[in-house]
């Protein structure tokens, strides 16, 4: 560990403007490529803004918190005191996208202090990393304000233009909802209400959930995520055409408070990231250095794993969750016949859905408490029985708890859930909350539910479990300080492809995600289907992209639980699942070699502890030719490229099946010119001769 902080009475001198207006003060970025300002103006109000390479890309901001019971605080402020650092420190991910990250940025921390009435004071923190920046507000322990309910956070984010924006409606229960590309003052979540392919959905406003991620005319990429969500509530943004900005609305329950705390307390980091080119964005780590290091001592049972489940055959119609349809999933007789496949082509795990009892009513009700049970199998599914034979065969089980968002009956039970698991030596479980909260009034994103999520996770290292949780609260980097927090969900996934009546998930939808809601964190997407059409299942389903774009997602799209969605009779004997038996799942460096929002994008990454690289480009609707230098790969060596490509004829909807398989000896000076079906992509293993 490198560790480096500086406090240097030079270094503020830098820090701080010597700008006649004395109630201006600045930082900028170890590169000096970010500049923030942070200002009081004459109604003694507080705000900042943001230049890049000296482009404004935030204008004037600013913000100020609502509460019950007290005045609101934002306005009638003076700065007491303001200090400055730098901080530069290097540290190891227990697993990730790359092994060793960078936390440097400058520091600037402002005291406020309302000039009358109960004199409270809070303290601005803002965090200028060469990436973006990031700001907190903390409120220390005062006299006058012990007990606290916010109302509101009103955190402003002014933009510099009517920017192209990337967005998802503000919904406070679910983040399953297709990315929208639309002009700023075009967006219109309202639109989005009444999805009826989602259990649970609330949009209340015009505002859009994050990340959000823009473009601006001249080019500067900027998306606005938030960091360490702890105690408080989801931040989605309000749409205000007429100002041209984002304000904070954070997600409430139905008796309308929004956070409910005690001081001294501190809001989730708001961060912005910027950067001149799109794939920047992506490589990224700062949501990661805005939280706190590891608390896990023992991590020895954390591993990343390949996956495989009883699960894809549930989603096509081919089997049940529930034992009544005769068609139940999870038998002992079918987990075998996965177990033995995964075994064989070395998948390390398998989900298992549908095992336990309480599927016959587990939808679509509102007496939903009391109706799962967490450890009581099916009669036709011997849990012991199947644990022991995947152990024998090497194969981890992947417990599943669906809580059908009944909470208090997963709560009383989490105990005995997870101490099942530790006894059958059970490490992943995947959680699912679909449904409307229960008890009613209470949303997925809002601060009651941020605390279940966060209790699941602390329970869960306890007991040494790692989690795959759908519907979940966003990512926010926490996976840092608790890395038995795996993977989520939280987007339109791939299980939309095999049912929903809008067609799937369309060509460019993982041109998006990368640029959007992966800038928070993992997703367990569960790519890899390679039965495109499934037609034996669905005459109208399909998923709509080439088999050779479903592989490259296992490069795209970051999961340290990563899956093998298809059915094994679907990968058995096919040529290409050679990839998806090769390709990691925990990596030593990423490099995000080009990408356009919507458009297509390639990732390479090095497999940890390896010498092995592996490449992923996806486009969307459009074929195109990518061409991609391969300066990424150790000099010196020799590899062999197996390159999974679209065939001539490969297209996401005419012959999505269509592939071709070649291989090449590459040295790093090479370059490939990568052609893309319409869907398509490429997905390349480079391996060293032995
Ligand atoms: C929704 C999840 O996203 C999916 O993966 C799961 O199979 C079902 N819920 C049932 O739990
Ligand atoms: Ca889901």
């Amino acid at each position: 560990m490198i560790k480096n902080i500086t406090s240097s009475p030079i270094f503020l001198l830098i820090l701080i403007s010597s700008c006649s207006d004395h109630n201006q003060f600045r930082v900028i970025s170890p590169d000096k490529e970010i500049q923030l300002i942070f200002l009081i103006n004459e109604k003694d109000q507080v705000g900042y803004l943001i230049d890049f390479q000296s482009k404004r890309v935030v204008d004037t901001s600013h913000f100020s918190f609502d509460f019950k019971r007290q005045n609101s605080f934002g306005e009638n402020l003076e700065v007491v005191s303001s200090s400055s650092s730098t901080f530069d420190e290097t540290w190891e991910t227990v697993w990730g996208e790359q092994r060793f990250i960078r936390n440097y940025y400058n520091e600037l921390k402002i005291k406020l202090k309302e000039k009358s009435g109960k004199g409270r004071t809070c303290f601005v923190v803002f965090r200028v990393f060469n990436d973006g920046v990031g700001f907190r507000f903390e409120f220390p322990e005062q006299e006058n304000s012990e007990d606290v309910v916010i109302l509101d956070e009103n955190t402003q984010f002014k933009l510099t233009g009517n920017h192209i924006c990337w967005w998802t409606p503000g919904d406070w229960d679910i983040y399953e909802h297709l990315f929208n590309t639309t002009r700023f003052t075009e967006i219109d979540a309202l639109s989005k209400r009444g999805n009826e392919t989602l259990a649970q959905t609330y949009i209340p406003e015009n505002a859009v959930n994050l990340p959000v991620t823009m473009k601006s005319d001249d080019g500067i990429y900027i998306s606005i995520l938030e960091a360490n969500l702890t105690n408080y509530a989801d931040m989605t943004l309000k749409v205000d055409k007429e100002n041209l900005l984002f304000q904070s609305e954070l997600v409430g329950n139905d008796s309308g408070l929004k956070v409910k705390t005690k001081t001294p307390f501190v809001t989730p980091w708001r961060l912005i990231l910027i950067a001149d080119k799109a794939a920047d964005l992506v490589s990224s780590r700062t949501i990661l250095n805005l939280n706190e290091p590891n608390v896990i001592e023992d991590v020895s049972w954390i591993k990343p794993i390949k996956y495989m489940g009883i699960w894809w055959e549930m989603h096509l119609g081919k089997s049940t969750w529930d034992m009544k349809s005769r068609r139940h999933g999870a038998t002992t007789e079918n987990a075998k016949r996965y177990i033995d496949f995964a075994s064989k082509n070395g998948i390390g795990a398998l989900l298992i859905e549908g095992w336990n009892i309480g599927w016959e009513n587990w939808i679509g009700t509102e007496d939903r408490e009391g109706i799962f049970d967490f450890v009581t199998p099916y009669p036709d599914y011997n849990l012991k029985e199947v644990v022991r034979y995947a152990k024998e065969k090497n194969v981890a089980i992947i417990m599943h708890n669906e809580t059908s968002a009944a909470i208090m009956t997963y709560e009383k039970q989490i105990d005995t859930a997870f101490a099942l698991c530790k006894s059958l030596g059970i490490h992943p479980v995947k959680t699912g909350y679909v449904g409307q909260i229960l008890p009613n009034g209470e949303y997925h994103h809002g601060q009651w539910m941020v605390h279940h999520y966060r209790k699941v996770m602390k329970k869960a290292a306890q007991y040494h479990i790692m989690l795959d949780v759908h519907e979940p609260i966003k990512p926010t980097g926490l996976r840092r300080t608790y890395p038995n927090l795996m993977t989520a969900e939280g987007l339109r996934g791939q299980e939309f492809n095999a049912w929903s009546p809008d067609g799937g998930n369309p060509p460019e939808h993982l041109t998006i995600v990368p640029f959007t809601r992966m800038l928070a964190g993992p997703i367990d997407y569960t790519p890899g289907i390679f039965d495109i059409k499934f037609d034996k299942y669905k005459d109208k389903n399909q998923v709509n992209t080439t088999l050779a774009h479903q592989l490259a997602l296992y490069v795209i799209i970051y999961s340290p639980l990563q899956m093998a969605a298809d059915l094994p009779e679907n990968y058995d004997g096919h040529p290409a699942f050679q990839f998806i038996r090769d390709v990691g799942v925990d990596w030593d460096t990423s490099v995000v070699l080009n990408g356009e929002i919507g458009d297509y994008i390639t990732i390479a990454r090095k497999e940890r502890n390896t010498d092995k690289w592996f490449l992923g480009s996806i486009t969307d609707e459009n074929a195109r030719t990518i061409e991609v230098s391969l300066s990424f790969l150790d000099e010196g060596n020799e590899y062999t490229a197996t390159i999974y490509g679209d065939a001539e004829e490969s297209h996401w909807d005419k012959n999505p099946t269509a592939y071709k398989i070649e291989k090449k000896v590459v040295i790093s000076s090479d370059i490939l010119n990568l052609k893309l079906a319409p869907g398509g992509g490429t997905a390349i293993s480079f391996i060293l001769d032995e």
